[in-house]
């Protein structure tokens, strides 16, 4: 007999029993049966409370708050009998063992197959996860609200540079042929920088949505590379362009689409300091009126490890990056009904995929 146990647990795994599935619940669970005895206790109620389960299985809830007195409005109780469900109660308060703790405890009714009561469950949360949620939004809405009001502060400061720059020019004119007017060359000068990085920060903070016009792809994706072409001849790296025979025209706003380009090809350019290739390809979807831009590096690509982060603001991998370029670009393609995937190619390097709706 004992031997055929064996055999049959070696052929296939036993299943589990009701206490077995109780313990593996990734939460505490208590039930009482309708005369309020209680049939089940798991493993999680037994570590918080110090109780074992079988020496409570069995015995009435009421039993257990001892002389200490049995609370005639607890809530179990009361689910119990009006039906009613509770969220959020305190351990302490549902029994006498607990010690304050990050959890709370909910009530639900159980029902039989024609829907009378035929008991009670009690629910214990590890509230520890749920609370860092709670931090982590209160904080994400903290920063948001800080950005907004440093956005609206920034905006403020080109008004005055504006004036600034101004009468700097006409001071240049005042000075032209003197020394001096190479002080306000490197003010001038100085003033632009600062206007490009408020451009930036304003961009980053609010990518406004796009000003969209219809645009040849080839045209646009053409125009970028020749920007781009000698930076990239210089330090070794061949960029390939294809194009699908009738790409029909593509709703973009320009000045946002280059910027997402120049993004990801310097991002290909940092990867491959001893240069490589960049292989673009921009296919049709004709099924799903899609347009597909794919544009591959030959360099080391993204370590698995980081691979989930790439998008992150602020993440970055060089010692003098950002980490802006993919948040940047993301939020632009998102802006125009799209889709940015990036990936590592199965033979080697880096291969990013941009999604666009057909005009
Ligand atoms: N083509 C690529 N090959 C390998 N890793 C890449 C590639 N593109 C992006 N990454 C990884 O993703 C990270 C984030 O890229 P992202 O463009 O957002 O920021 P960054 O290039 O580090 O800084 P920034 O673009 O703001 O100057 C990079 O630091 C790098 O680790
Ligand atoms: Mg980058």
């Amino acid at each position: 007999m004992q031997q055929q146990k064996k055999e049959a647990g070696k052929k296939g795994a036993p299943e589990p029993t009701l206490q077995q599935v109780l313990n593996g619940f990734p939460a505490g669970v208590m039930i009482i049966d309708r005369s309020e005895r209680i049939i089940g206790f798991n493993r999680f109620f037994e570590e918080a409370t110090g109780l074992s389960e079988q020496n409570v299985r069995g015995r009435h809830f009421r039993e257990l708050f001892g002389k200490k007195g049995f609370p005639e409005d607890h809530p179990l109780l009361l689910t119990l009998t009006t039906g009613k469900e509770f969220s959020r109660i305190a351990p302490e308060k549902f029994l006498p063992f607990f010690s304050p703790c990050s959890a709370y405890i909910s009530t639900h009714v159980l029902r039989g197959a024609s829907g009378e009561k035929a008991g009670a469950m009690a629910v214990l949360w590890d509230a520890r996860r749920q609370q860092e949620l709670e931090q982590a939004v209160i904080r994400a809405e903290r920063l948001a609200i800080m950005g907004q009001l440093a956005a609206g502060a920034v905006h403020e400061i080109r008004n005055p540079l504006t004036a600034v720059a101004g009468f700097l020019q006409i001071l240049k004119k005042e000075l032209e042929g003197t020394p001096r007017v190479e002080y306000v060359d490197i003010m001038l000068d100085a003033l632009e920088r600062v206007n490009s990085i408020i451009g930036g920060f304003l961009r980053l903070a609010k990518p406004g949505l796009p000003q969209r016009k219809p645009y040849h792809l080839r045209d646009l994706i053409e125009n970028v590379l020749k920007l781009w072409e000698s930076e990239g001849a210089r330090r070794g790296i061949a960029v390939n362009a294809s194009f699908a025979p009738g790409l029909p025209p593509v709703l973009l706003d320009e000045e946002q689409f280059q910027q997402v380009l120049l993004n990801i090809f310097n991002n290909a350019l940092e990867a491959m300091p001893d240069g490589g290739e960049i292989k673009l390809a921009v296919e049709i979807d004709r099924e799903d009126d899609l347009i597909r831009i794919t544009i591959q590096d030959t360099g080391p690509g993204i370590p698995e490890a980081v691979q989930a982060q790439v998008f992150e603001p602020f993440f970055t991998t060089k010692e003098t990056g950002t980490g802006l370029g993919l948040y940047i670009s993301r939020a632009i393609i998102q802006n125009h009904g799209g889709e940015i995937v990036i990936e590592n190619n199965p033979e080697r390097g880096c291969k990013v995929t941009i999604i666009l709706p057909q005009a």
